[in-house]
């Protein structure tokens, strides 16, 4: 890595401190058969949830290996979204199979309820690992967390999670060398030898390890979650070379004016100055070295498959990077997932999103989830027709409690307090007024995002993704008001909904 781009990494660790982003790529592998009769052993289930992996930025295309592996023989989601593009957030409703206002976990600090001791004593008691559990799975998990994971004054390292049979997780946020793990509570401490300490390939070890080890009558849920392509983007040393002259994709709102959206979204310089241009493409360089990184993990392991999460924005509407707004680089995800019962190369329309994950899980496992506190529902009929009948849910919610320092930035003279994310150039990513939430249309026939901030002004977006993918043209003040308002009232619905009542918006 040259000097610049190592540089790059550390300013970017340094000002972002403990914060992070959404996640990424998931993939699941499910072997032997899904629990549709009584007496039959329900899939054993693997789980890769990737950190930073978006899909419509090119993300994908560097991996080959997880395509082939798994998409093509399997399904990929071409509609798959995160509910709330933070990392913590996302991660909470993956664990529950609920929308952020069900879990009131609202940013990446204690504060916010990322792994509080709040969330340890109330709602991580009720996450999907506890049912798999008592339906007798062994369960694994290997990577990162929460977040504020091992942090002191919430339990520190020998805070376990309740479910999970084997624990090797990160404490704190993103790193592939010079970490701490907490082992089933006991803190092991690692240096930067690459064949004793890499975290993608350490959990992935410790995983097939705990398949020899296990008792073969009881079905198994892995999950690894490595921090690959997080930053700080430490690539193996095999893909250290790999994308040196890659720039980040010139194309969609690449560069465009962020005319009449929010004021974060104003703020930008236009056209971009080219420290941020040298920036962004410095940082899709790296990010790309991690994702090979990653394939190398899924063609050495002998069980590789998958669901996908993610969201970046190198770029789009003059924003240097990171994740934090309500556009489709920052909330739609990959998410490939095969197994039995799931026909091979199936391209799937029907929206899916993060909060699902859990039913599907608990589905397989047969968990009657009408028992369960769940806002999400299970995706396997749609994957797999011929185990479920298939429900249909048109609108969704996406909900983001903007994050922000209370003091101002010294590096920044001319900013006030209330922002954060400001750089390169002192450009603001996120803000404490960058708080909004959209309702989703996507039944087949018509695609509409419609979204509200609670800020100064009450912004309110819209955007026809039909005729506009992009999302260049709010078309608030053009639309017919009667589809405001419905869009509106159901908005209203969705942020207070609570199970059965998320998936049955009319
Ligand atoms: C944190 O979660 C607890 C319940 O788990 C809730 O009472 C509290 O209001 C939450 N905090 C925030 C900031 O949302
Ligand atoms: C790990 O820590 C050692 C000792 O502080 C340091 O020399 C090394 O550069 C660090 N490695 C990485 C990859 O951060
Ligand atoms: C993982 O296992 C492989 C194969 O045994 C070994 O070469 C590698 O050093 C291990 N890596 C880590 C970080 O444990
Ligand atoms: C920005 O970079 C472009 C292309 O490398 C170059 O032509 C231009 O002169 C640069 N502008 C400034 C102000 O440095
Ligand atoms: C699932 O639970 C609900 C609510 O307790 C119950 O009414 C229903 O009969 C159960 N379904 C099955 C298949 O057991
Ligand atoms: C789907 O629904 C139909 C009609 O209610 C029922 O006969 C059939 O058994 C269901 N199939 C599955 C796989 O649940
Ligand atoms: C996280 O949320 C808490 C509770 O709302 C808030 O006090 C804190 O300032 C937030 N942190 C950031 C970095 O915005
Ligand atoms: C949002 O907050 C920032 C920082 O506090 C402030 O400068 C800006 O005017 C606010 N914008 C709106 C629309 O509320
Ligand atoms: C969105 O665009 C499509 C294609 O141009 C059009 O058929 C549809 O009526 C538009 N919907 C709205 C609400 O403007």
């Amino acid at each position: 890595m040259s000097g610049g781009r190592g540089g790059g990494a550390a300013v970017h660790r340094r000002r972002r401190g403990g914060s992070a982003v959404a996640l990424t790529l998931l993939t699941a592998w499910l072997t032997c058969c899904v629990r549709y009769a009584e007496g039959v052993k329900p899939s054993n289930i693997v789980l890769v949830l990737v950190d930073d992996q978006d899909v419509v930025l090119g993300g994908m295309t560097p991996m080959k290996k997880t395509k082939e592996l798994i998409g093509e023989a399997g399904a990929t989601f071409v509609n798959a979204f995160t509910v709330t593009p933070l990392c913590c957030p996302s991660r909470s409703s993956i664990l529950l199979g609920r929308y952020p206002h069900n879990h009131e976990v609202r940013n990446n600090s204690l504060s916010g309820n990322c792994s509080s001791t709040q969330w340890q004593k109330g709602p991580e008691a009720e996450a999907f690992p506890v049912y798999l559990s008592k339906q007798k799975y062994q369960t694994f998990f290997g990577g990162k967390y929460l977040n504020q994971y091992g942090a002191k004054a919430a339990g520190d390292v020998d805070h376990v999670p309740p479910g999970w049979d084997q624990w090797n997780a990160l404490v704190g946020n993103s790193q592939y060398y010079n970490y701490t793990l907490s082992v089933n509570g006991k803190a092991e401490k690692h240096g930067d030898s690459y064949e004793k300490d890499y975290l993608t390939d350490l959990i992935l070890n410790r995983s097939l390890s705990f398949l020899d080890d296990r008792s073969p009558q009881h079905p198994f849920f892995i999950m690894l979650a490595p921090p690959a392509p997080h930053s700080p983007w430490t690539a193996a040393p095999q893909y250290q070379k790999e994308f040196n002259n890659v720039q980040a994709p010139r194309d969609g709102s690449f560069d465009k004016l962020g005319k009449d959206k929010h004021w974060l979204l104003r703020q930008p310089v236009n056209p971009m100055p080219n420290s941020s241009l040298t920036f962004l493409d410095n940082w899709d360089e790296v990010v790309l070295k991690k994702k090979i990184s990653k394939h190398k993990m899924n063609k050495n392991a002998d069980v590789q498959r998958s669901l996908f999460f993610c969201p970046i924005c190198p770029g789009q509407f003059s924003l240097p990077i990171d994740k934090r707004q309500l556009y489709e680089f920052d909330i739609r995800t990959p998410l490939l997932v095969r197994g039995p019962g799931i026909k091979p190369n199936q391209m799937i329309k029907a929206p899916v999103l993060n909060i699902d994950l859990a039913s599907t899980f608990l589905d397989i496992s047969g968990v009657n989830l009408s028992t369960v506190n769940v806002d999400g529902q299970s995706f396997l009929a749609q994957m797999a027709p011929s185990l479920r009948n298939s429900t249909v849910r048109p609108f969704f919610l996406v909900e983001y409690t903007g994050e922000g320092n209370p003091t101002k930035d010294p590096t920044c003279p001319k900013l006030g307090p209330g922002v954060s994310q400001c750089f390169p150039d002192c450009v603001c990513e996120d803000a404490f007024n960058n708080t909004y939430a959209c309702v989703r249309m996507l039944d087949g026939k018509q695609d509409l995002q419609y979204c509200e901030f609670a800020d100064s002004e009450s912004f309110v977006e819209m955007y026809n993704m039909t005729s506009d993918p992009h999302q260049l043209e709010n078309i608030v003040k053009k639309v017919d008001p009667s589809i405001l308002q419905d869009m509106n009232q159901r908005l209203i619905k969705l942020q207070s909904c609570m199970g059965d009542s998320c998936r049955n918006i009319k």
